[in-house]
């Protein structure tokens, strides 16, 4: 699938599209975790902001760069979730994410969302139901998808 947003209106609106399909797919095992794949400045932290607001999170998300993480919890239930986490992979690794974000705990979580950042400098972590979305700037090529299957992609204009 692929999609073109002209505004981060338009991305958040279509992570909030998203996430009501995500959340009627087959039960997982563990958290639902959306692994974000792009370039710098090319929609991942304005699509996970689409992410929280359709989860009824007031707090203004921003990117975790520095803390590495934030879990918000849901003021009430989603379709079963009660967390949203959002993490920034850039400059993690996994033996990091493993020891200091308690990252498997999480993921095993059914009641979490995981949206990670960078998910490929953690890959071997994330589990292989994992939904990889990919940001590009409209005029470049997208970095490759390497999950088959469930892969989506979304463009966003290239700045002037
Ligand atoms: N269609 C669009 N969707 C999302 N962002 C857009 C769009 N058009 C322009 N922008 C702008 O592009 C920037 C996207 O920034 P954002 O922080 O979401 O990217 P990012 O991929 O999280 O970057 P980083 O790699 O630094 O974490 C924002 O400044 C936003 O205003
Ligand atoms: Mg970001």
């Amino acid at each position: 699938m692929e999609r073109r947003t002209k505004t981060v209106r338009e991305t958040q609106d279509f992570a909030r599209t998203l996430m009501g399909a995500l959340r009627r797919q087959s039960p997982r095992k563990g958290a639902l975790v959306l692994a974000l794949e792009g370039e710098l400045g090319s929609g991942k932290t304005a699509f996970t902001q689409g992410i929280a607001k359709a989860l009824g999170i007031r707090e203004a998300v921003q990117s975790p760069t520095f803390v590495l993480m934030r879990v918000y919890a849901l003021r009430r239930p989603i379709a079963g979730f009660r967390r949203f986490a959002h993490i920034d992979a850039y400059r993690l690794g996994a033996a990091d994410a493993r020891r200091h974000l308690g990252l498997p705990a999480l993921l095993a979580d059914r009641e979490t969302i995981v949206a990670v950042e960078w998910a490929s400098r953690i890959r071997a972590l994330l589990p292989p139901d994992a939904v990889w979305i990919s940001f590009a700037h409209e005029q470049r090529r997208g970095l490759p998808v390497r999950q088959a299957g469930r892969a989506i992609r979304v463009r966003i204009p290239t700045h002037s």
